[in-house]
């Protein structure tokens, strides 16, 4: 039997090169794996609960969904849809709303984010941005999750804790009722990739050191010309554990490209205006293509909207299966 795997990406605008390597490039990966089936879905509603989220939904789903297509998703080969389309998630939430001790939500990080950067502000813990969007986002997630019985769910790092609520509450309706929901495993690669950004912390929208995949050619290479690097000259021989340059280009790099590479930056040789030069030729080559599809479905909403019922389509029938075991087991009529 194939396993269920299952993952959610919130719509936050532009993607990057370091998204790319980290989570976009895996979940393609498993959308063709023969031992899965795959849900891959647009998080909207996740974005309602903080004020910048909400303000572009529409836009950003819109452009997550284009980059995922352009990027080589398949969505006949996995269940590809955007959360708000599968209404059936909001019922599972408001009943889970029962199973979940409060105290467990009191625990959870990106409530405590918020209350500990109010508390640093001077202000009472919950006088700022903490509405009760935010408070059971938890519970929402966990949702998302035993809606399609996932077996697996493939995340970062910090959504681990995420995925063991899900755990519990699904635990703590199956205590009640019996077996109706499946508990979820988080699946986290140890091994994903992580690009520095141009100035060399974690490549980051908040820290604007970003390479953004579907910039024009030319945005690409203003960027990568702001690489930063030290004052050695291009005859000088080059450190790669402390070279940004050098970990960008073989980070994206295939075997034989990153090997050139090395051979003439690595020695000395090659400046680092030329290797920057590289760099953009070198994203432009890997991205191009799929910058132009970008383009185009972001041209044609309608055809993003086309793929995306097809999903919600898949997805509202299993989710409606899951439904009614719940609603049988706790007496509700179905
Ligand atoms: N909370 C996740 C994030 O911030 C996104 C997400 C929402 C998700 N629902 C999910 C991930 C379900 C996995 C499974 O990235």
């Amino acid at each position: 039997m194939k396993k269920r795997a299952l993952t959610g990406i919130k719509p936050t605008g532009n993607l990057h090169i370091g998204n790319f390597v980290g989570a976009i490039q895996p979940m393609l990966k498993l959308a063709t794996d023969p031992n899965f089936t795959t849900n891959i879905f647009i998080a909207d509603y996740h974005a309602l609960n903080l004020a910048e989220g909400r303000a572009n939904i529409r836009q950003n789903s819109y452009a997550i969904a284009a980059s995922y297509l352009a990027l080589g998703l398949n969505p006949e080969g996995c269940t590809f849809y955007r959360q708000s389309d599968v209404p059936e998630t909001f019922e599972l939430t408001t009943f889970l709303t029962s199973f979940t001790p409060k105290g467990l939500m009191n625990r959870a990080h990106a409530y405590k984010a918020v209350t500990q950067a109010n508390r640093e502000q001077g202000v009472e813990d919950e006088d700022i941005g903490v509405n009760m969007g935010l408070y059971i986002y938890p519970i929402l997630m966990a949702a998302d999750i035993v809606l399609f019985d996932a077996d697996v769910v493939p995340v970062g790092k910090d959504q681990k804790q995420h995925i063991e609520f899900a755990r519990d509450i699904a635990g703590s309706v199956n205590s009640v009722y019996g077996q109706v929901l499946k508990l979820p495993e988080a699946m986290i690669s140890e091994e994903t990739m992580e690009l520095p950004g141009i100035d060399g912390r974690k490549m980051s929208k908040s820290y604007g050191n970003v390479l953004p995949i579907f910039a024009p050619k030319a945005e690409l290479e203003k960027i990568c010309m702001r690489v930063k690097t030290d004052s050695r000259t291009p005859d000088e021989p080059k450190d790669p554990n402390d070279s940004i340059l050098y970990k960008l280009y073989v980070g994206m790099a295939d075997e034989a490209q990153a090997k050139r590479f090395h051979d003439r930056f690595v020695p000395g040789g090659m400046g680092y205006g030329q290797a920057k030069k590289e760099l953009a030729e070198l994203l432009d080559t890997i991205f191009g293509p799929a910058r132009e599809k970008y383009n185009a479905l972001m041209a044609s909403p309608e055809t993003i909207d086309k793929h995306l019922d097809v999903g919600a389509a898949k997805a509202r029938a299993l989710a409606q299966a899951t439904l009614k075991r719940i609603r049988e087991a706790a007496g509700f009529r179905v």
